[in-house]
């Protein structure tokens, strides 16, 4: 059994990539570390507790950072909805299941130490709680194999047009992942655009005729209307593309690549400088995903979404 721990800011997107790897036999998830990012703390909070039960979930869900490093939190509401789920029509059920009693930063340490080999992570949102705790036991880094991160660009942005969310919200984060030695494979914006989602896809959901069917249809195709209010264009699979790097690694092309977060440019702050001529210019510090198999990925992604809407 392969084993992953998730960190994530819980929107549409991170809960289609957590079902991704929970629907993917041999993998199992042992626990979700939550951070703010697409909206507030308390919001991500809600969101993850009520997904776990709603589809059951077994695993202990921690909650952690508030705030990125440094500055203010930037949420992605103002895309996404105030609880970053906009739904075409159906949301998650209200019914939530428990928060650890232990906090995201302290669990992931006691995890990452008492792994028998180093762990897996995978991270759907901004590294705040990650470089937290790389702050406090750096010699934890060498604990993580792969940091598989949705997040950065090596071309524009999203949230700005140089940088990608996730990016944006702690660019201090990244270059503190960074600077511990973590092998980061980053699955940035112009990987994730690769791979697309269609509001046709949300038409094959609803055919399956469940109620888990018919939220789930409705979570994704108010994604798909994130690209055009009408879902006539398709969406980048974000999370769901990192998570499906993950459990089927033959999808995602990756290079070694050295990265820097931008954080001081009054117009760049939050870009991920990718430089890929290594090591004639510079020295990798990471793998960053370039080219997609969007077949395999969307079929990942998709079967697992299925497999989730016909669970009892
Ligand atoms: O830029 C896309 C990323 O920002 C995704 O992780 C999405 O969930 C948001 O957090
Ligand atoms: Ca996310």
């Amino acid at each position: 059994m392969k084993r992953v721990w998730i960190d994530t800011d819980m929107g549409f997107d991170d809960l289609a990539a957590v079902l991704t790897v929970a629907q993917t036999p041999g993998w199992r998830i042992d626990g979700l570390s939550l951070v703010a990012g697409n909206a507030p703390l308390e919001v991500v909070i809600d969101n993850a507790l009520r997904a776990a039960a709603y589809f059951g979930w077994d695993f202990p869900i921690h909650a952690g950072c508030a705030r990125p490093l440094a500055g203010e939190l930037v949420t992605a509401q103002n895309i996404l909805g105030a609880d970053a789920m906009g739904s075409a029509g159906r949301s998650l059920p209200p019914a939530r299941a428990a928060l650890a009693d232990v906090d995201a930063v302290g669990a992931l340490g006691c995890y990452l130490a008492a792994a028998g080999e180093p762990a897996a992570l995978l991270a759907l949102g901004p590294l705040t709680n990650i470089a937290t705790l790389l702050r406090q036991r750096p010699e934890l880094a060498a604990r993580i194999a792969p940091l598989m991160w949705m997040g950065g660009s090596a071309g524009p942005g999203n949230h700005t047009a140089a940088a990608e969310f996730n990016a944006a919200v702690d660019p201090e984060a990244i270059n503190a992942v960074l600077d511990a030695g973590v092998p980061l494979q980053m699955v940035g914006l112009d990987a994730c655009r690769q791979v697309r989602v269609h509001a046709a896809d949300a038409d094959a959901l609803r055919a399956l005729g469940t109620d888990k069917a018919e939220v789930l249809a409705d979570l994704l195709l108010g994604y798909v209307r994130i690209a055009s209010s009408d879902g006539s264009l398709p969406m980048a699979l974000y999370d769901p593309s990192a998570a499906a790097a993950l459990v089927a690694p033959e999808g995602m092309r990756f290079r070694p690549a050295h990265v820097v977060a931008e954080c001081q440019g009054e117009h760049t702050r939050g870009m991920t400088v990718v430089e890929w001529r290594v090591p004639r210019r510079a020295t990798a510090n990471a793998l960053v995903a370039s080219v997609a198999d969007e077949a395999l990925l969307r079929r990942v992604v998709l079967d697992a979404l299925a497999q989730a809407a016909r669970a009892a």
